[in-house]
């Protein structure tokens, strides 16, 4: 960028009559001036640090909310961030933020709800929304999510929003019972089936003076979800066939023996990978999640429908990820009634389960195994004799007595152990961003540099 000082003047000299947001303009008058003056070896240099153009583009829409002054700080670190951010804010966001905040931050003109022709010719509505590698909405209010969950584009952003291609990330923020309520809630998860992206709000205090899970994460946390929907799609060509959640064996027609997985790890490994453009197979246990839009889910219940689901899908994938909590045991006889309540004491007697992924090791014909060891102690010895015993590539061990990590829980602190030994311990994380870090790892096994 030193050379660029040097030419400095002479292009703020030509762009200062111009709108100040006018950024294109004024790189292209850049280009023109650079070529002019410039030497062969600054023209290298400055061919290999101007990437502008290839810069992501961001639209960020910006509803009205109090969390509004959290968007402003987002927009200058995605600026920092060297991606490019157009902003369309609705008609209550002004009453919170000017225009002009956003624009001096971007470099860039802010569409608002006012349809002028002015605006119109300078952003071209319709260009924003073929024109974004991401589109974000954070504050999303629980208006705006309602209207976009009922196809309703009856101002600027919906109506730019409606026509994109692009991935959608969606970040509610609002009152607790907003939040809450069971219309938004149903509202998110039509918005999540057909996949977009949904940042889960904080909890902590709240404008309103309430206390709960509503608040806009802070813009830090935004930035990093942003970058990371960002990424390239470099698991094409991967078919996954990836097992989540529980499994139930019947004692009787009532009553069943689970475990306390909830299906999280194996769902954000799907969304990763579909993100990241992999076909998915997500052969799931009972759960109360929403399947990720774009995966081929078949819901299953015992680990006998496990396993034969999964060796049905086996020949066809490039892959397996074992994150299910596969049931070691069954009973050994399934009551056809319900067990009547008595006083004695009742024995059910279990017998053991096929183990699914030692048998896929026993067979693996050029498939990549990942599987999953859920530890209380000796983490990682347990965890290397699974990878041993299984014949896998990479196992993923966390300690499931860990308070706020593994079962049921958001975020996981695991260590990955691969075939050639590599260790990674990894710190505490949603389950997406280890979903992407067992990805990561994964890239780096299959092709080391
Ligand atoms: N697994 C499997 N079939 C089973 C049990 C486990 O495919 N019957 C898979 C799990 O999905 C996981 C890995 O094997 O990817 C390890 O599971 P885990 O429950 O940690 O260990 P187990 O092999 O069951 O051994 P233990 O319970 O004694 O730790």
């Amino acid at each position: 960028m030193t050379v660029l000082a040097k030419h400095s003047a002479a292009i703020n000299a030509v762009t200062k009559s111009r709108d100040a947001v006018d950024l294109g303009t004024k790189w292209a008058v850049t280009g023109i001036l650079f070529a002019m003056f410039a030497r062969p070896n600054e023209i290298r240099y400055f061919c290999s640090v101007t990437t502008v153009e290839n810069q992501p583009k961001i639209v960020l829409g910006v509803t009205g909310g109090i969390a509004c002054y959290k968007a402003v700080e987002l927009v200058r670190l995605l600026v920092k961030a060297s991606l490019r951010v157009r902003v369309i804010m609705t008609k209550s966001a002004l009453e919170f933020v000017t225009p002009l905040t956003f624009q001096t931050l971007s470099g860039n003109p802010v569409a608002t709800e006012t349809f002028d022709l002015t605006q119109e010719s300078q952003i071209g509505h319709i260009n924003l929304a073929d024109s974004a590698d991401l589109f974000v909405i954070a504050p999303a209010t629980a208006n705006v999510i309602g209207k976009i969950a009922s196809g309703i584009a009856d101002d600027l952003l919906t109506t730019v929003l409606m026509a994109t291609r692009a991935p959608v990330l969606v970040a509610p923020a609002m009152n607790i019972h907003m939040y809450e309520n069971p219309i938004l809630q149903e509202n998110l998860r039509k918005l999540r089936r057909i996949g977009y992206h949904i940042l889960e709000p904080a909890e902590g205090y709240l404008a309103c003076g309430y206390e709960g899970q509503g608040r806009l994460p802070d813009p830090e946390k935004i930035a990093e979800e942003i970058k990371r929907l960002l990424r390239k799609k470099d698991l094409c060509g991967e078919k996954f066939l990836i097992t989540a959640g529980p499994n139930r064996e019947p004692l009787d027609p009532v009553r069943y023996i689970s475990n306390r997985s909830s299906g999280k790890m194996g769902y954000a490994l799907a969304r990763a990978a579909l993100r990241r453009g992999a076909e998915v197979v997500l052969v799931s246990g009972p759960t109360a999640l929403d399947p990720p839009g774009g995966a081929r889910l078949i819901s299953v219940l015992t680990a006998a429908e496990m396993r034969a689901a999964v060796l049905k899908e086996y020949a066809q994938c490039t892959a397996v990820i074992m994150a299910a909590a596969v049931s070691d045991y069954r009973v050994a006889t399934i009551s056809d009634r319900k067990m009547k309540r008595g006083k004695d004491t009742v024995e059910v007697r279990l017998e053991p389960n096929p183990d699914i992924l030692k048998e896929l090791g026993q067979n693996k014909n050029g498939k990549w195994l990942v599987g999953f060891a859920a530890e209380t102690e000796e983490l990682t010895a347990n965890a290397q004799k699974k990878l041993r015993e299984k014949n896998l590539d990479m196992v993923v061990a966390n300690n499931v007595a860990e308070t706020g990590s593994g079962f049921d829980s958001d975020n996981n602190a695991a260590t990955i152990i691969d075939r050639t030994g590599k260790t990674r311990s990894l710190p505490l994380m949603s389950k997406d961003e280890l979903a992407d870090q067992i990805y990561d790892h994964f890239l780096a096994l299959k092709s080391p540099r």
